[in-house]
């Protein structure tokens, strides 16, 4: 299993729920937000390894908002590799693992996603924005769900632009929803309990 650091939390159910942060977080920042989505669930929450002025992210930004697309596909790979290698040591399965990333983390997600590299079941994706601009190969997402969580004020995530990565998964056969809240990129307790009950009725429960 290659080098990022984070934590395994067993759960009592089938579903594993894989943890991306964003700019500045952990691998703890969203084990509370974890549980309150899912509270049986087991857990693999880790640390982006790259480092903007000492903050982790999972991949290179030459702006905010404008992101090193080429850094992108290469971490996007690095940390779906590990994610395999880590269902196999903790014996999860990971096509009933649903990603649960925050901004950046969502983002890096989203890539993994698009680009093929995990046959995830479902994500939450909370202020995402499209990871990549050109070359999104058209890999069927058809057996995927995903729930889109944006803010209607956010600048940084701005509602176009998670319309815009709707399109994406949408066009590749993914069963998405969208669902805005009344504030900006900050998590929002709306947002995590719509994430759970998302969970709870949707056709991944
Ligand atoms: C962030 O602050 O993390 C960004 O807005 C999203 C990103 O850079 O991926």
């Amino acid at each position: 299993m290659n080098d990022f650091i984070h934590r395994f939390v067993h759960g009592t159910s089938h579903r594993t729920l894989l943890l991306l942060h964003g700019t500045g977080g952990n691998e703890d920042d969203l084990l509370p937000l974890g549980r309150a989505i899912d509270a049986d669930a087991s857990i693999l929450s880790a640390r982006g390894k790259v480092l903007e002025n000492g903050a982790p992210r999972f991949f290179r930004r030459l702006a905010e908002g404008v992101f090193d697309e080429e850094d992108v596909v290469v971490r996007a790979h690095e940390l779906a590799k590990f994610i395999s290698a880590a269902a196999k040591t903790y014996d999860f399965d990971e096509g009933a693992a649903v990603a649960v990333g925050y901004s950046n983390g969502a983002n890096i997600a989203s890539a993994m996603l698009l680009l093929g590299l995990l046959n995830l079941r479902g994500a939450i994706l909370f202020r995402p924005m499209p990871p990549l601009s050109r070359g999104v190969p058209n890999n069927s997402l058809e057996n995927f769900a995903i729930l889109l969580c944006s803010g209607r004020f956010d600048p940084i995530a701005t509602s176009e632009q998670v319309d815009a990565l709707a399109e994406l998964f949408r066009q590749r056969g993914a069963e998405v929803e969208v669902r805005q809240q009344p504030g900006g990129h900050e998590l929002t307790n709306a947002d995590i309990e719509g994430a759970r009950d998302w969970l709870a009725a949707s056709a991944i429960a």
